[in-house]
C-alpha cells in the first residue's frame, strides 16, 4: 500500500521542526516507515539549491528565480526521495513543501497564485500531501523565538515583522483553498499541548490509527 504523505506548513519560529521529529518517532513507534525530510532541501541536490537560495541578502534573488529554485529543488526531492518511499509503502513527512512556496513566492513576494499554480502544475502536476498541519502564530512572537534559538537568521528571518504578518494570511487563505488535506493548530501553545494536537489530526484523518499513537 502507498504510504501517506505529510507536510507542516508555517511561519518561522513555529517549532515545526521538534514537532516533525516527534511526529516520526510516534509514527515508527506504531510500527510504520517514517522518513522525515525537508524543504527546501531533502536531497544531496536539494540541499545544494537551499544553501544558494537561503544564504545572502534579502535583495539576492527576486520573487520569481526564488520561485524556480525552490520548484528545481523540490522536483529533485519529489522525484528522488519522497516518490519512492511512498512507493513503497513508507510514510513521509516533510518541513514545509509547495504551499510554502505559494505563501512566500506567490503571496508574500506578490508573483501571485496563478503563477504559481502554472509552475506547480507544468512540473508536478496535482502531487501535494495527503495531510498538511499549519502551524499558526503570532508573528511577533515567533520572532521573538527566532532571535532566543540564536541560530544565524536566514534571508527569510530577516524580514520585516509586516512580511510575517502577511506570511500568517497566505497561509490561512491557502488552509481554506485546500480545507480537505488542512489542519490548522495553534503553534503558540506549549510544545506538548501542540504535539496533543498534531496526534489528533493524525487520528481524524486515520482513524485506524488511534489507540497505536502515544501522547494522547
Ligand atoms: P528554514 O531555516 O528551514 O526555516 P523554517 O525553520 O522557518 O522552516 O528555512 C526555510 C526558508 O525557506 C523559510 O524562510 C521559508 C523559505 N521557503 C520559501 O520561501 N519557499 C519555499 O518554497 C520553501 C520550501 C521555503
Amino acid at each position: 500500500m502507498r504510504g501517506q504523505f505529510i507536510s507542516f506548513e508555517g511561519g518561522e519560529g513555529a517549532g515545526k521542526s521538534t514537532q516533525a521529529e516527534r511526529l516520526a518517532a510516534s509514527l515508527e513507534k506504531a510500527g510504520i516507515e517514517t522518513v522525515l525530510t525537508r524543504e527546501p532541501g531533502g536531497t544531496f541536490g536539494a540541499e545544494a539549491i537551499r544553501d544558494l537560495v537561503l544564504d545572502g541578502t534579502s535583495d539576492r534573488w527576486s520573487g520569481l528565480t526564488e520561485l524556480l529554485l525552490m520548484y528545481a529543488a523540490r522536483v529533485d526531492h519529489v522525484e528522488k526521495l519522497i516518490k519512492p518511499a511512498l512507493k513503497r509503502g513508507a510514510w513521509v513527512i516533510s518541513d514545509r513543501f509547495a504551499d510554502s512556496s505559494m505563501a512566500y513566492q506567490g503571496y508574500a513576494r506578490g508573483l501571485g497564485k496563478a503563477r504559481v499554480d502554472a509552475v506547480h502544475k507544468a512540473v508536478l502536476d496535482d502531487f501535494q500531501p495527503d495531510l498538511t498541519i499549519l502551524f499558526d502564530m503570532d508573528p511577533v512572537m515567533a520572532m521573538k523565538r527566532v532571535e532566543t534559538r540564536g541560530e544565524d537568521l536566514s534571508r527569510f528571518d530577516a524580514e520585516s515583522i509586516e512580511f510575517h504578518k502577511e506570511l500568517r494570511q497566505a497561509f490561512k487563505q491557502i488552509s481554506d483553498d485546500n480545507s480537505d488535506r488542512y489542519f490548522m493548530i495553534d503553534a503558540g501553545a506549549s510544545r506538548d499541548a501542540v504535539e496533543t494536537r498534531i496526534l489528533y489530526a493524525i487520528t481524524q484523518k486515520y482513524p485506524d490509527l488511534a489507540g497505536r499513537l502515544g501522547g494522547q
